[in-house]
């Protein structure tokens, strides 16, 4: 019998975290609003949190216990008459709210006895996770107030506090050295928590699960059967809710590519690990950013392995879009680009030579994320028929069989495969085997933060970017970035609402590969 291999984890699954107190830093935020509290507040419904847990938002906003919890609610949208009140209700005593400035540490001072009192009333022992929802210019001055408020415990403790950094983490590799380094003085590494919210989606866990819980794809998971892999990111929205400021200053290479594209990446390319524990786990997608290498056949030429571009107006879902230069915030000659397309390889055995096409933009046609694995064709095509409709006549070849991960939306795991179409003649028709997640499970999919959130409290860092998995794959962008940055050239133009530039097109055409238009709504697609 093979032995089991648990997770270490503070707490077991299935039992409720009784001694939490979570202080949220930037607590007047969107992600406060849209994401975090909403993510506490099922956990709490579901029995993961317990009532004695303190949820202590800070900012530097004036507001009491009762005014943020209102704005919680709202933010929720549980209206005053919902059946869910009560249970609002309940969910609300374990929220307080306290003013501090980050970056001042005699405010601290105070803060730090404002929470001990609150442990103190609901019987904490002080467990504390801060979560840092602020600007990344915040980082740094939060920790160092942190310790100069005497509320980091001494290493042999480091158990009691963990904080947790949303992204951006880094601007560039240097930037991202530097505050791994200056948060190594004050922290240990097990007690940093560097969240890719993509790592929290049900469907993302899943990669491993089917990969390695299955027999019979792995085998032909490798360079003698992968034709090609393509991993697409596509969102439909802009600069909705005033993003155009942060964005301009990150694009889609930082924003979306160094992070959830390469994450998906190192998921669906790694080996298996040992164990299925938060090290081994990072370990082997480690050795994937480290072995990533740019362009075809070692061709240097930037301009022909990553392509960007910048949308122009357009009709996205029926509606005219304005162009990027034209949002709210983003300046009128800005060449941030808003999409990118790269061609990347693995060099590793299992791999080699085969082309990895990695994708992501805004104001695409659909909000699409897949990974879609063509693998090679067979070797004789003896089914090649004629297919007419009318006049209009092809020739209709068997198709590569594709395996397709659909994380969002319409969540699916399908094989492509040909058949026979029934007649007199063979003729071969593609068709899908397909699994669909809202028809096998009645449950509905936890949202990202929940499970992460929950993670943070068990202790379990499986699913958090470690320092040395983020410097690679800094690594890999940073001179991608400089380049970009350094150059007089523009980023490509493309229609809102369209595919990408026709540039990233040709990236596949050379080799006579076409990127995939998935179609979220239809079926067959
Ligand atoms: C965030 C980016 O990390 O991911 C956003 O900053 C992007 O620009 C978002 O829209 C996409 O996440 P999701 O879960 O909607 O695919």
């Amino acid at each position: 019998m093979s032995p089991i291999h648990m997770h270490h984890t503070d707490a077991p699954e299935g039992t409720a975290i009784e001694d939490v107190t979570l202080i949220i830093f930037g607590a007047s935020g969107d992600l406060t609003a849209r994401k975090l509290i909403p993510a506490l507040f099922h956990l709490w419904k579901q029995g993961f949190l317990s009532d004695r847990a303190a949820i202590v938002g800070v900012a530097r906003r004036e507001k009491t216990d009762e005014s943020f919890r209102k704005e919680m609610q709202e933010a929720i949208g549980i209206g005053e008459t919902d059946d869910d009140q009560t249970v609002w209700d309940g969910f609300s005593k374990l929220l307080f709210y306290r003013e501090a400035d980050v970056a001042d540490a005699d405010q601290f001072r105070h803060l730090k006895a404002s929470v001990e009192s609150i442990e103190e009333s609901r019987q904490l022992t002080g467990r504390r996770i801060v979560y840092m929802a602020t600007a990344p210019d915040l980082f740094m001055p939060g920790v160092e107030a942190l310790a100069q408020a005497d509320m980091i415990p001494p290493r042999e403790h480091a158990d009691r506090l963990r904080v947790v950094f949303e992204k951006p983490f880094g601007h560039d590799l240097d930037s991202a050295r530097e505050l791994t380094d200056s948060l190594s003085r004050l922290l240990e590494e097990r007690q940093i928590f560097r969240i890719d919210h993509y790592l929290g989606k049900e469907t993302v866990q899943n990669i491993l699960l089917f990969r390695f819980g299955n027999a019979i794809f792995e085998p032909l998971f490798n360079r003698t059967h992968v034709d090609h892999v393509q991993i697409t990111v596509a969102e439909s929205q802009g600069m909705e809710r005033g993003r155009g400021a942060y964005y301009d200053n990150s694009g889609a290479l930082r924003d979306v590519l160094q992070n959830h594209v390469l994450q998906l990446l190192c998921l669906v390319a790694m080996e298996p690990p040992a164990l299925f524990n938060g090290e081994n786990i990072r370990d082997e997608k480690l050795k994937i950013l480290q072995a990533l290498r740019p362009g075809i056949d070692g061709d240097e030429n930037l301009d022909h392995w990553a392509i960007r571009g910048q949308y122009a107006s357009g009709d996205v879902d029926g509606k005219s879009a304005v162009a990027y230069t034209d949002e709210d915030r983003v300046p009128a000659d800005s060449s941030r680009e808003t999409y990118v397309a790269m061609y990347v390889e693995i060099d590793n055995w299992r791999w080699e030579g085969v082309p990895f096409y990695l994708r992501t933009g805004k104001r695409l046609k659909e909000r699409v994320t897949e990974i879609a694995i063509q693998f090679n064709r067979p070797p004789l095509n003896l089914f090649t028929t004629v297919e007419c409709d009318g006049d209009l006549c092809e020739m209709v070849d068997s198709q590569p069989n594709t395996l397709i991960f659909r994380i969002q939306p319409r969540e699916s795991i399908s094989l492509a495969i040909s058949t026979k179409r029934p007649g007199m003649q063979y003729q071969i028709h593609p068709v899908k085997m397909d699994f669909e997640y809202e028809e096998a499970f009645t449950i509905e999919l936890p949202e990202a933060y929940e499970r992460l959130l929950l993670d943070v409290m068990r202790g379990d860092s499986t699913l958090f970017t470690r320092s040395d998995e983020l410097e690679a794959a800094w690594q890999f962008v940073t001179p991608v970035l400089d380049a970009w940055e350094s150059s007089d050239g523009k980023p490509a133009l493309y229609p809102a609402g369209s595919w990408g530039p026709q540039e990233a097109d040709e990236l596949l055409a050379t080799s006579n590969r076409h990127w995939r238009r998935p179609d979220p709504h239809s079926r067959k697609s």
